[in-house]
């Protein structure tokens, strides 16, 4: 196998010239190819800024920018890469644009080169086929920002030759990326796992579930990955995002991956994200990444003034909320025992009652679920009842006294118990993650904008960030992530790839703090394995196919294994 120190990139948009730029840090002598001195050009210029953002944040001195820059050579001849050991195709994904490429280098590079291409949808067994070197073509997947996100997939076809992979991996390696091999299937590993969770997000959105700002900030805040949904879609943009989706719906024909008409709506109306300056956002220019104010941004909506709030139910939950609320600056009425109507009646000036039961001491506050207090005998219940506490604390606060509880997934029973349907909320308190907290704010559809004007305004005093979604079945969080972390399950069990190569591809090609399985651990696959079921046997309005729990999951739980060592 020859040695690779000279490689090319064919196609130098944001991923190519990223690609080049990954190449040339390495020490790597680098050919960029372009069709027209305009492209040449513009890759030119990615680059420069690129590599002018690692200066001025220090990261990079002048001389290192230099000596990286010159490495690289733009070229719109191909003829230049006679001597080339490797080369990266990254052109548009169109499967015969990549055939006449391939053929043209087949023509020009060396016997024993080897020919990648960084498509993220198409097959490369049939990018390979037509070649004269099928057994020396192979995929080789980087992930935008390429210089940043240290996942590579090296995908193979039944034709590759080991002694091509055994290179391309220790070629990966010595860049300082973390490759991952597996075999040709739609949306490799990162894609399709991501693809999933987007169709969901999308629908979620035209749904009118919950708005763009508050979908992001329930991924990136509340589930602590680095960017939410919309704005990943638009970074990547959505031209690709609709390509990407279609093909892995073409392989799987499942609802989970179902195109989104309003995706291609707006690919059609030239809304691709970044790039052309609008998506889901609107930014600052075409390419920049400062999203500016459009006619989607909410308006800050004042609610009405809140002084008093009650926090029903004692233990550590309700203690922590009584807390923090008297941190931020409401007068707090704390009736520990719910059973106690005469303490109860203090809750009648109230502007906000919050019903806080622990049904667990040791349970985080997080953790608290309906299911939980159900499960439980009568006897083993600190706290009362919610039906009939929902109906008592009806009847002793006024009626614009808004009811609240963290216990339950339902706003609407509540609604239906305390006679004030308009007034009820439930409340997620989620455990906080890198990125701060989301308390998510669940509302029917006749609780009134002022009562969530003054929810929202609440946790923001609490240091924690609002999310306001419809009051369905796992709100937003749980909704977007079990069922991603279920299909990551999924992926285990049907033999594509492994526990580490998963969490590898989620954690350096997405960025997330954790891959699936470790965030799995983490949370308990207990835990997701009832966030699933409840899923499935609620009104989260997601396709069956994502939230039945995978049998391995299923079996995990019953064996009490966890899928990490660390776990
Ligand atoms: N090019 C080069 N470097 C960049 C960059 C870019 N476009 N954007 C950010 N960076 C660098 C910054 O210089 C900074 O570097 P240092 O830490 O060395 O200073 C680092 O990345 C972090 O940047 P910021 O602090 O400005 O921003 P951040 O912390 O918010 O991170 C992010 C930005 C790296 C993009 C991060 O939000 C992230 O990882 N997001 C997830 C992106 C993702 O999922 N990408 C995969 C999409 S799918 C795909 O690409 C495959 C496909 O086939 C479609």
């Amino acid at each position: 196998m020859r040695e690779i120190s000279t490689v090319a990139v064919i196609g130098l948009g944001t991923m190519g010239a990223g690609i080049v730029e990954v190449f040339a840090r390495g020490g790597l002598r680098v050919f960029g190819v372009e069709t027209t001195p305009e492209y040449a050009d513009r890759g030119r210029a990615i680059l420069q800024r690129s590599t002018d953002r690692a200066v001025a944040r220090g990261k990079l001195d002048e001389a290192g920018q230099s000596q990286i820059l010159g490495r690289i050579t733009i070229t719109t001849q191909m003829a230049d890469l006679a001597d080339v050991d490797l080369v990266v195709e990254a052109v548009p994904e169109i499967l015969q644009l990549k055939h006449d490429v391939l053929g043209r280098l087949d023509e020009i590079v060396p016997e024993d080169a080897i020919l990648a291409t960084n498509t993220s949808s198409l097959s490369i067994t049939e990018i390979a086929a037509p070649t004269r070197r099928p057994e020396r073509v192979v995929g080789l997947h980087f992930f935008n920002p390429a210089p940043v996100l240290k996942l590579v997939e090296v995908i193979t076809t039944l034709r590759t030759d080991q002694a091509v992979v055994d290179a391309v991996v220790a070629l990966a390696q010595g860049l300082g990326k973390k490759p991952v091999v597996v075999g040709d299937r739609a949306g490799f590993v990162a894609n399709y796992l991501l693809f999933g969770y987007f169709t969901s997000a999308l629908r979620m959105l035209e749904h009118g579930h919950v708005s763009r700002e508050d979908l992001d900030t329930a991924m990136r805040v509340g589930a602590g990955l680095p960017m939410g949904p919309l704005t990943l879609m638009d970074l990547v943009g959505l031209d690709v995002c609709h390509h990407i989706g279609d093909v892995i719906y073409s392989h799987t024909r499942s609802q989970m991956h179902a195109p989104s008409p309003m995706l291609g709506r707006m690919v059609t109306s030239g809304l691709l994200g970044r790039k052309s300056g609008r998506g889901f956002y609107t930014y600052d220019r075409p390419g920049g990444g400062q999203v500016v104010e459009d006619a989607q941004t909410p308006a800050v909506v004042a609610g009405p003034e809140l002084r008093t709030v009650g926090v029903v139910g004692r233990g550590e939950v309700a203690d922590d909320l009584a807390s923090r609320l008297e941190e931020g600056g409401y007068a707090v009425v704390h009736v520990p025992d719910a059973d106690d109507s005469e303490d109860l009646r203090r809750l009648v000036d109230a502007g906000l009652v919050v019903e806080a039961q622990s049904v667990d001491l040791d349970l985080a506050l997080a953790d608290l679920q309906l299911d939980d207090l159900r499960d439980l005998d009568e006897d083993d219940l600190p706290g009362r009842d919610l039906d009939d506490l929902f109906e008592e604390l009806g009847e002793i606060t006024g009626p614009q006294t808004v009811l609240a509880t963290v216990n339950s997934a339902a706003a609407v029973a509540l609604g239906a118990l305390s006679g004030r349907p308009e007034r009820c909320v439930v409340l997620r308190v989620h455990e906080p993650t890198g990125n701060g907290q989301v308390v998510e704010i669940g509302r029917t559809s006749v609780t009134d904008d002022e009562a969530v004007a003054m929810m929202r305004e609440l946790v923001t005093r609490l240091g924690a960030e609002p999310v306001v979604c419809r009051d369905r079945v796992g709100l937003v969080v749980d909704a977007l992530l079990v069922p991603h972390l279920n299909d990551a399950v999924r992926m285990l069990d049907e033999g594509y790839a492994s526990v580490a190569d998963i969490d590898t591809a989620l954690q350096h090609g997405l960025g997330y703090p954790a891959g699936p399985f470790a965030m799995i651990d983490h949370i308990g696959a207990d835990e997701v394995l009832a966030v699933c079921e409840e899923l499935a046997g609620g009104t989260s309005g997601l396709p069956r196919e994502s939230v039945e729990a995978s049998p391995l999951l299923v079996e995990h739980v019953l064996l009490d294994r966890p899928f990490t060592p660390a776990g």
